[in-house]
Formats: structure tokens, sequence, C-alpha cells
């Protein structure tokens, strides 16, 4: 930023506006609350309050995550809900998803576990709705922790021949913490020792009760395996989203999260990015994380290639210039300069970041040893 009110800087520090202001008396300069102030003093308040506060300041002008998109009521449409499948080890998670989409995921999964998020997309009864597997729940919560929301929706997966587990009180508080509405899928009620009742019970104490009992949860009984339930899941899925009112709008240039990311040999860096407001197209400059490129060229989560894509969509990007990190936000740009602009700072401050966090661990190795 070139400046900054004295109200907007308090605001950025985290201080009341008082504070500010008597912080630059102390400096010789007077100040109302609404004064402009100019960089340097800035920067000395700043470095007053210590380097991470400076470098917040710094780096406001190429932090795509305070973008703010202001949409005007009538541009908005409506979106497919995004939704994420979660629970316990073993519990079903991915079979259930290979069953709602008709295919085949785990068989080809080495040994059966899931090693990253796969997106996908189904079409139900006209609709789109976007899925999210994930790997136990690391992937989630180091997106949480970055501030990156990206589900509306959370599957809770619990086995009905095994019941309430960590990873299932670990999903549900996720879950929770995120505001997200929740529907348990009481999965394998084919098996014969499958008690759905207990689950019932078991969940009781976290809050979930099922409608029949008095309570705001939707449970469905299902079977990933031979498929009982999973058009009644599908359905309470869409019911649900239609409560929600999911909107976002279409008409202009795209902005969301990093699924995952990886460096392939032959593409380079390949990022799947759900695009969550605007339309993301092939040739958009952009600008993801701590990187930039220009989209190359675009593939669905049947492997097919697209030119552009909507909100809600999961789709995998190449062209960037370096791997970004899953939960990183990504923006896209009018111009190429721009974007390069924006990214070749965000690169270096990036490094600066990096760079700084070492110094402080050998200061504090020193300090260790003294
Ligand atoms: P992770 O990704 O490792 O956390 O596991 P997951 O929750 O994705 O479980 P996965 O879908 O891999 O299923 C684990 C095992 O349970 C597999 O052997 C599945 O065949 C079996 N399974 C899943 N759903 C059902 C079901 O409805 N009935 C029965 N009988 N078995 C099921
Ligand atoms: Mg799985």
């Amino acid at each position: 930023v070139e400046s900054l009110t004295v109200g907007e800087l308090a605001k950025k520090l985290h201080r009341e506006p008082s504070e500010i202001i008597k912080k630059l008396m102390g400096l010789g300069v007077m100040a109302t609350i609404n004064q402009e102030l100019d960089k340097d003093t800035i920067e000395l308040i700043g470095t007053d309050y210590g380097v991470e506060v400076e470098e917040e300041i710094v780096i406001d002008k190429t932090d795509i995550e305070n973008y703010v998109d202001e949409d005007k009521e009538e541009d908005l449409k409506e979106r497919p809900p995004v939704v994420t499948i979660m629970g316990h080890v073993d519990h079903g998670k991915t079979t259930l998803l290979d069953s709602i989409r008709h295919t085949k995921v785990t068989e080809g999964e080495a040994g059966g576990i899931t090693q990253h998020i796969g997106a996908y997309q189904i079409d139900a009864n006209g609709k789109k709705i976007t899925f999210l597997d994930t790997p136990g729940h690391a992937a989630f919560t180091t997106m949480r922790a970055r501030g990156a929301q990206v589900t509306d929706i959370t599957i809770l997966v619990v086995a009905a021949d095994d019941g309430v587990m960590p990873q299932t009180k670990e999903a549900i508080s996720h879950a929770k913490a995120a505001g997200v509405p929740i529907i348990v899928a009481v999965n394998k009620i084919d098996k014969e020792a499958a008690n759905p009742d207990r689950v019932m019970q078991e969940l009781t104490e976290f809050e979930l009760v099922p409608e029949a009992w008095g309570g705001d949860t939707i449970f469905v009984n299902v079977s990933a395996l031979d498929g009982t339930g999973i058009d009644e899941l599908i359905e309470m899925i869409q019911l649900v989203a239609e409560v929600e009112e999911l909107k976002a709008n279409p008409n202009k240039l795209a902005s969301g999260t990093v699924i995952e990311a990886e460096l392939d040999k032959g593409r380079g860096a390949v990022a799947t990015l759900l695009v969550q407001s605007g339309t993301l197209k092939v040739g958009d400059p952009i600008v993801v994380g701590a990187t930039f490129g220009r989209v190359r060229a675009m593939v669905n989560d049947l492997g097919r290639r697209v030119k552009e894509v909507g909100p809600s969509t999961p789709v995998e990007i190449t062209g960037l210039s370096d791997v970004p990190q899953a939960g990183d936000q990504f923006r896209a740009f009018a111009d190429e300069k721009t974007a390069r602009h924006i990214g070749e700072a965000r690169m270096s401050k990036h490094r600066e970041a990096n760079l700084a966090k070492t110094s402080r661990v050998s200061l504090d190795d020193l300090f260790d040893q003294i």
C-alpha cells in the first residue's frame, strides 16, 4: 500500500486507533483517525510493532486473499454444492464416491488408500454436485488453517459395523468449526454386523440427532458396495444445497482455491483448482499462491480437455512457473503484466518469509545454547 488512513492502519495492526494516534504523537506527528499516512510513516509504525507486522503491510498490495469480490445480487447465479466426504479410515469414503460416480476409483489406488484429494463432479436430476474425497483430514486441516473454505456440505461416513471412531470425531469438529452442515451416511448396512441404531445413538453425543428422534440431522443408511440408499443420499445433498442457496457470479475473472498440486515430469507444475467464483479460461494469466503463469491447458475430472470452467468446478491446470500448495488461493487477471507483477512480488515475499523463518529458528537455537 502506498497510503493508509490511521483507522485503516490500526485495523491492519489489530490495535485501537487511539493507540496508533499516541504512537504518532510520540513521533511528532499529530493525526486524526481519518488522516492519510505516507509509506514511510506506515513503515515506522510497523517497525515499532515488529517485523512481521511490517511484512503484513508490505505484502498487502499483492495479497490476493485480500481482494473482495463484490457482486451485484443480479449477477449471482446458482452454483453446484461442493461436498466433502469425511470419516474414519476404511469406513468407505472412496467406495461411496465410486458408487455415486458409478466408477471404480478404488481399484486404481495403490493399496486402496486414498493418496490425494480426488475432486469430481456428477450430474444428478439435472443438477451438478462437486465432491471432494479427502485423504484423512490432514489436507482439510491445512486448508482450514490457511483460511480456505471450500466445502458447502460435509458427508460424514460412519461404518454401521464399526461406529464412531477417532477420525469420525475429528471430522465432526472440523465440519462444526467450518460451520458446514453435516449429512450422516451410515455405511456398510449390508453387513451382518451392521447396527445403524447404535451409530445414531453414538452420534447424539455430538449433537447429531436424527429427525426421527426430534433432531435436525439427516441420516441416510447406505451401502456403498451394493448401492442401497445412494439415490436418497444424493437427494438429501440436493435438498440441503437448496436450503443453503449457494450462488456465485460466473461472469468475471476466476478465483478459488488449490485442492492439490504436484510436479509432473512431462507437464511441469500441475494444480487441481476449485473455481469458486467467476469463470477460468485457457490462456488466462493467473496468480496461484506464491506462483503465477498462464493457464496453458485445462483438464476436467473425467480427463477431458476443457476451454473454460465456472463456479464450483474442479479442474486440473498446467502453465504455472512453480508448484503451489494445497489451500493456496488463486486469482485470474485480465493481463499478463499484472499477474506477473503480483506473482513475482509474492514469490520474493514468500522467499523472504522463509528466510526470516530460518533466521528466527537459528536465533532461537542460539538462545537455547546460551
Ligand atoms: P481411506 O481412504 O483409507 O480412509 O478409506 P475409505 O474410507 O476411503 O474406505 P474405502 O472406500 O477404501 O473402503 C474400505 C473397505 O471397506 C474396502 O474393502 C471396501 O470394499 C469396504 N466397503 C466400503 N463400503 C462398503 C459397504 O457398503 N459394504 C461393505 N460390505 N464393505 C464396504
Ligand atoms: Mg479412501
